[in-house]
C-alpha cells in the first residue's frame, strides 16, 4: 500500500492536509486531526487474517514488531525503514484473583508493560518516530509524565534524533527518568505539572524547530491502534463485550476506538466492545465532562491530583476523539479514589501480573462497574494495562509496609500489604517466620 492512500483531516472542520504536513492541529480551526484513507479499500478480512498469521513466523523486523504486523493500516509505503524495537506482542493474561475481585466470570488483562520500554507508548512511538524520520526532523520532543519520555528517549536513540524532553520537576518516578536518561535525551525538569509541560512544548514546536510526538501527533494514534488489531487476533476477533483503560491525555483511549472503528469498516470484526475509559478521582476533568447532560464547555481540572502520576493530568488533549470512542461505543467515562486504585494494583500483582498505579485504574473501575450493575456478571471484560510493574516501586513498597499517603494525606490503608519480614539468619527463626 503506499503513502499516497493516505492524508490528514481535521475531526472538527474536515479540512483535509498531505500525509507529510508538519501538523499537530489543523491549521485552519485548531481541531486534533486524524490520518486517514483517501478511501475505502476493498479488503478480503479472510485472506488478511491469514496474511498477519502467517508474519508470525517471519524474521521480517517489521513483521517482528506487534504494529508493523498489521502495516495494511499504517500510512506508509510498504519499503519504509521502519525504527522498531520490537514492540507490541504483548501477552492477554487470564487473571483468575482479578475476575473474582471484580465479581466476573470472564476477564483478561492486556498487558501493554510488556512493551520494550515498559509501557504502551512503544506501540505509537514506533510509527511517530518512522514519520519523524520520513519528514526530515533532526529534533524530536515531547511532555511527558514519565512513560511517553521513556519510550521517545528509546527511539529516538534507535533512529539517531536528536531528543528533548520536558516533565514536570519532582513529580515524575525515578525509573522512567533512569530510563530517558539512559538512553541519552535531554531531560528538562520545569516547575509545574505535565499540563504546563505540554503548553511549552507545543509552542516549542510551533516554529518547527523540534517535532513534537505527544500523542496530539495522530501518528502516534496511528501506532497505538494497531494494539485493537492485536487484542481482536488473540480473542479470535471475537470482540469483548468491554474494554477498560485509564485516561489521562486521553489518545489511548482515542487510539483503541480507531483502532476498533477501522477493524470494524473493513469487515475484520462485527462490532465494537463498548470502551469505558477510567480516571482517577483527583484528577478527572474528563469525568466530569462526560457526566453532564449536554456535554458543553470542558472544563480543565487545574490542579489534578493524584498517586498515579503518569494520569495526573488537567487538560487533556485528546479528549474529543476519547469521546468520539465513547459515544461511538456505548462506553463510559467513570472515577475510582486512591484507595480503590492501590487495592486493585495489589490484587493485579497477586495474580502474577503486576502494574503500575495508572493501569490498575481499570480492575478498579471494572470491580466498580459490575457492582453498579453497568458490567454483567456474565460479560466478557478486556482491562488494558499501560505500564509496568517496575515503572513505581516507590508507591509499591510504600504499599506494603501500610505506608502510603494520598495527595491530600490522608492514608492509605495497605488492606493487601505484604511486609518484608526481618529476621536473624538461624533457621530456627526463618522457619518462624515462614510459620513451618
Ligand atoms: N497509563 C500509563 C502508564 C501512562 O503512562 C499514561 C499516560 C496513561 C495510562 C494514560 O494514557 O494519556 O493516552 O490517556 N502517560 C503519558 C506520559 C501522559 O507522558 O507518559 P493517555
Amino acid at each position: 500500500m503506499s503513502s499516497g492512500t493516505y492524508l490528514q483531516r481535521c475531526i472538527a472542520c474536515h479540512s483535509e492536509f498531505d500525509l507529510a504536513a508538519r501538523l499537530y492541529v489543523c491549521s485552519r480551526c485548531g481541531g486534533l486531526l486524524d490520518v486517514d484513507r483517501r478511501e475505502a479499500i476493498a479488503i478480503d478480512p479472510a485472506s488478511l487474517r491469514e496474511l498477519w498469521r502467517a508474519r508470525k513466523s517471519s524474521l521480517d523486523k517489521r513483521d517482528r514488531s506487534g504494529v508493523w504486523r498489521f502495516r495494511e493500516f499504517l500510512p506508509f509505503a510498504d519499503d519504509v525503514e521502519v525504527v522498531s524495537l520490537g514492540e507490541g506482542n504483548t501477552p492477554l493474561y487470564d487473571a483468575p484473583r482479578c475476575t473474582d475481585y471484580c465479581g466476573l466470570f470472564h476477564l483478561k488483562l492486556k498487558h501493554q508493560g510488556c512493551n520494550p520500554t515498559g509501557s504502551f507508548k512503544d506501540t505509537g512511538m514506533t510509527v511517530a518516530v518512522t514519520q519523524a524520520r520520513r519528514i526530515g526532523a533532526r529534533f524530536v520532543a515531547c511532555a511527558s509524565t514519565g512513560n511517553t519520555a521513556a519510550s521517545l528517549a528509546a527511539y529516538a536513540a534507535r533512529a539517531d534524533l536528536r531528543c528533548a524532553i520536558i516533565v514536570p520537576g519532582g513529580q515524575v518516578s525515578h525509573a522512567k527518568l533512569a530510563q530517558a536518561l539512559d538512553y541519552g535525551a535531554k531531560v528538562l525538569e520545569i516547575e509545574g505539572n505535565f499540563d504546563v509541560c505540554m503548553n511549552v512544548i507545543r509552542e516549542l514546536s510551533e516554529d518547527g524547530a523540534v517535532y513534537l510526538v505527544n500523542s496530539i501527533n495522530p501518528f502516534r494514534i496511528e501506532g497505538q491502534k494497531t494494539v485493537a488489531f492485536e487484542l481482536a487476533e488473540q480473542l479470535e476477533w471475537r470482540v469483548p463485550d468491554h474494554l477498560v483503560l485509564p485516561g489521562g491525555n486521553l489518545g489511548n483511549s482515542s487510539a483503541f476506538g480507531k483502532g476498533f472503528r477501522e477493524l470494524l469498516q473493513s469487515g475484520l470484526i462485527d462490532r465494537m466492545p463498548r470502551i469505558t475509559v477510567v480516571q482517577a478521582a483527583g484528577a478527572a476533568p474528563f469525568a466530569r465532562f462526560y457526566a453532564e447532560d449536554d456535554h458543553r464547555a470542558f472544563v480543565n481540572e487545574e490542579h489534578p491530583q493524584t498517586l498515579a502520576s503518569a494520569i495526573k493530568i488537567g487538560a487533556p488533549v485528546s479528549w474529543p476523539k476519547a469521546l468520539r470512542a465513547v459515544n461511538e461505543t456505548g462506553g463510559g467515562v467513570i472515577t475510582v479514589t486512591e484507595q480503590e486504585i492501590a487495592d486493585a494494583k495489589a490484587v493485579i500483582g497477586r495474580d502474577g501480573i503486576g502494574c503500575e498505579p495508572a493501569s490498575a485504574t481499570t480492575v478498579a473501575g471494572i470491580r466498580k462497574l459490575v457492582s453498579d450493575g453497568a458490567i454483567a456478571q456474565s460479560d466478557s471484560v478486556v482491562a488494558v494495562l499501560t505500564g509496568h510493574l517496575l515503572k513505581d516501586t516507590d508507591y509499591v513498597m510504600q504499599y506494603h509496609s501500610d505506608s502510603l499517603l494520598a495527595p491530600d494525606g490522608t492514608h492509605i490503608a495497605g488492606n493487601l500489604s505484604n511486609r518484608p519480614i526481618r529476621t536473624s539468619a538461624s533457621i530456627g527463626s526463618i522457619k518462624s517466620a515462614l510459620s513451618m
